[in-house]
């Protein structure tokens, strides 16, 4: 069971992490308010949706998102009923349609090094044009604990596990931990 199941540790990092800081939300700004509003874009891991409700905010009618927590997903479902959440782990979801977006924001960090580039090529297959990551980024794998000491991450190239992708946009920076953070925005 991934830890973030474990209805402890969810309900801490959603008392947590239950406001978006204003650095979040200027690199969605940058990285999306000139896309067409009308396209339909899928977060993975979404937790309660903070990211998609801020997109919501800058215009875009278009959204969903996927979460393995039940219960998180539940809240997330409260919180906002125009967007559709669903309750799902990215290894088993089958969408029944393309989304011209997908992204990922500090989900694949969670993603073992094993797995990731299955996910990556899965994630490639579920959009028609775009994909946007914001992720601990290193030229290879590093793995670190979380905080809880039972779960784990890595940094690594995540832009790099997406092939034959144009990138639109790319920064890279160092948050105050020390981690560099790499947020992309890719076509096909
Ligand atoms: C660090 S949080 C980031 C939440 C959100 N993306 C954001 O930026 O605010 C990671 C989220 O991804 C979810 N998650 C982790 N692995 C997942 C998987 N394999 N499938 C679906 N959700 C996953 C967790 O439950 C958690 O809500």
């Amino acid at each position: 069971m991934s830890l973030w199941n474990d209805p402890v540790f969810s309900k801490e990092y959603v008392e947590r992490n239950s406001v978006m800081c204003q650095e979040h939300k200027d690199v969605l700004y940058d990285f999306f308010n000139s896309l067409d509003k009308d396209i339909s874009i899928l977060e993975l891991g979404c937790n309660i949706g903070l990211k998609l409700e801020y997109l919501k905010e800058l215009g875009f009618k278009d959204l969903s998102g996927l979460e393995l927590n039940f219960e998180v997903t539940k809240k997330a479902k409260e919180r906002n009923h125009e967007i559709k959440f669903i309750h799902g782990v990215i290894e088993e979801f089958k969408p029944e349609n393309l989304f011209d977006l997908v992204f990922t924001s500090e989900t694949l960090i969670y993603i073992s090094p094993e797995k990731i580039e299955t996910i990556a090529q899965k994630i490639q297959n579920m959009t028609k044009k775009y994909i946007f990551g914001k992720e601990f980024y290193s030229d290879s794998p590093v793995k670190f604990k979380h905080r809880s000491e039972n779960l784990e991450f890595w940094s690594n190239d995540y832009k790099n596990m997406f092939k034959n992708m144009k990138t639109i946009r790319e920064t890279k920076i160092k948050n105050p931990n020390g981690m560099i953070e790499q947020a992309y925005l890719l076509s096909k």
